[in-house]
């Protein structure tokens, strides 16, 4: 069953690049920078990755991605993530960035988007890996914060497709950000969203209602609702699931009570993703595998997943029917 989740043509739809920084490449970048971080080891670091709740991992998670400066900087993390993908078979990814977590400390937009842009480029050329660019807003900022980062993304529109909304989500609903999903939209952005990690059902519903995003981040709690799952398989929209970050997170206790048999069997869209893989003990692929073991999942199940995170994709037509007829080869050749 591994073999056949490491070779499986997949797309990744839930990747924080600053959440996919390897201690490693943190201490290095760090030295390079000759910032001091609060960490001696590579072992302390990993030490201090244990969270009780979202808060613990994002204060953790800011604080490390500190370190980051320069294009170059930006362009390691990046393309260190994109060579991960190639060796999982991840054929095509759609990469959050949080630029506030950057521009708050006064490193300029462009540097941030022009060194993760070279490298989606160079993963391109070198291994035929497609990706595309969500620009996430920070919930615990302001509405207006959040005006001012698309007001500086604007000259780089047309290396962006989605909006996003991370970080603390419990106090911060979705409808504090209205008017700049709105704006948003009408300059031709896509709008996803995380709704329902830790945040109750009524969460999801704004975002569906309020910031009509096309793509659901997590939405766990949507379980909580009857007629919002109805609503959601009605209106056809994905969830991109992250098995190992909601036990990172305490958002589920166990792997084997994860929902995620029971969403499909609902009827509901999921995809699998690592979240922030260099936090929560794993890769895509590693995901999969996990929640392949805990849920004995099938491989028609994971053929599922895989052809969702296609399908799902904001991906053109003609692309996206290249992967999937690439999924479909795979499996008629290895069910
Ligand atoms: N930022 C990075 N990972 C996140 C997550 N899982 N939820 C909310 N914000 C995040
Ligand atoms: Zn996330």
């Amino acid at each position: 069953m591994e073999n056949f989740i490491n070779n499986l043509p997949k797309a990744e739809l839930h990747l924080h690049i600053e959440g996919s920084f390897e201690p490693e490449l943190m201490f290095k970048i760090a030295q390079r920078n000759a910032i001091k971080i609060p960490f001696n080891s590579v072992a302390e670091i990993k030490e201090a990755y244990k969270f009780n709740c979202l808060q613990d991992f994002l204060d953790i998670y800011y604080q490390g991605a500190q370190v980051l400066q320069t294009e170059e900087d930006f362009f390691d993390l990046t393309f260190s993530y994109l060579q991960k993908c190639n060796a999982q078979n991840v054929r095509h990814t759609e990469i959050m960035f949080d630029p506030q977590t950057h521009t708050e400390r006064g490193i300029p937009f462009k540097t941030v988007i022009n060194g993760i842009v070279k490298a989606q480029e160079k993963a391109e050329r070198d291994f035929g890996i497609t990706s595309l660019l969500i620009m996430s807003y920070l919930r615990h900022l302001s509405e207006a914060d959040a005006f001012k980062t698309l007001e500086e993304s604007l000259p780089f529109k047309d290396k962006i497709t989605c909006v996003g909304l991370d970080s603390s989500e419990k106090g911060n609903p979705p409808s504090k950000f209205k008017n700049v999903f709105k704006k948003s939209m009408e300059i031709g952005y896509i709008p996803v969203a995380h709704a329902g990690e830790e945040g109750d059902a009524d969460y999801v519903w704004e975002a569906l209602d309020i910031l009509k995003i096309k793509r659901i981040d997590h939405g766990n709690n949507s379980l909580q609702d009857k007629e919002l799952i109805t609503e959601i398989v009605k209106r056809d929209l994905a969830l991109t699931v992250c098995p190992l970050s909601n036990t990172a997170l305490q958002v589920v206790s166990d792997l084997k009570d994860h929902p995620l048999k029971k969403m499909m069997q609902l009827g509901l869209k999921v995809t699998i993703n690592s979240d922030d893989p260099a936090f929560f003990g794993g890769q895509v692929n590693t995901n999969y595998i996990e929640i392949q073991k805990a849920l004995n999942l099938s491989k028609k199940n994971l053929y599922e997943l895989a052809k969702n995170s296609f399908q799902y994709s904001f991906l053109d037509t003609d692309t996206k029917q290249k992967y999937l007829n690439e999924l479909e080869t795979y499996y008629a050749n290895n069910k």
